[in-house]
């Protein structure tokens, strides 16, 4: 039995392509593992707090000298880094937003930089300290973003790659619906949607 953590990250409601399509994936998912464990969060309604001045004093401190402040700083964030560190796996709806992520799903990762819990540093640089998971990423994006675009606009799919290799995690997929904006918006759900479908078979 898995646990897996489901994540919308856009803003906007029930039209929102990624909500659709990580929903559908989910939906196909617990059908052929109905004994999995399904856990939601929707940063997009229920937005996390910012990391602050107080947080980062706090983590890097002993929690025996944390100031009531400090305690309060990371009485929301410890459950959330606890919560994903307790799953297998990861399915992530994230739109783009300005080429990258919304800042609601970074403020959300920004709690799980954790030293000695998510990744350490040594002399060879940064190793993630969360293996053996993976992470499904369906993105919604207006236009289109073909490996090798002149300027390298896409700065979500490298990003999420980066972070989550941070974290350890490298068995990642993702499934791009693009053109939602400048093409035709029902042919790109529908092929990321038959594409998912596919996915929950053999992920
Ligand atoms: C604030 C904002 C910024 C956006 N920036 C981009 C962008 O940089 N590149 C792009 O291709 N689409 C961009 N879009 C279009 C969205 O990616 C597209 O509408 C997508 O469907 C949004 O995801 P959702 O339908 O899951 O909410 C932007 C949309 C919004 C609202």
């Amino acid at each position: 039995m898995r646990r897996i953590l489901h994540i919308d990250a856009s803003y906007s409601g029930e039209n929102s392509a990624s909500r659709i399509l990580s929903q559908a994936f989910i939906i196909a998912w617990k059908k052929l593992h109905p004994e999995d464990t399904i856990l939601y969060r929707d940063l997009g309604r229920f937005p996390v707090p910012y990391i602050n001045e107080t947080w980062i004093a706090a983590i890097h401190s002993p929690p025996e000298t944390h100031t009531p402040e400090m305690v309060e700083a990371l009485k929301m964030s410890d459950p959330l880094l606890e919560e994903f560190l307790s799953v297998d796996r990861y399915v992530l709806g994230v739109p783009m937003y300005g080429f990258t992520i919304p800042a609601t799903l970074k403020a959300y990762i920004e709690h799980s930089i954790r030293i000695g819990r998510t990744y350490e540093v040594d002399e060879n640089g940064v190793r993630g300290l969360v293996r053996g998971k993976k992470a499904l990423f369906i993105t919604s994006r207006g236009g289109n973003y073909p490996p090798g675009s002149a300027f390298g606009e896409d700065h979500q799919e490298p990003y999420l790659r980066t972070i989550f290799w941070s974290f350890g995690i490298t068995d990642v997929q993702f499934v791009n619906a693009n053109n939602l904006v400048l093409g035709d918006r029902e042919q790109s759900i529908s092929t990321a949607r038959s594409h998912l479908q596919t996915l929950a078979t053999q992920w």
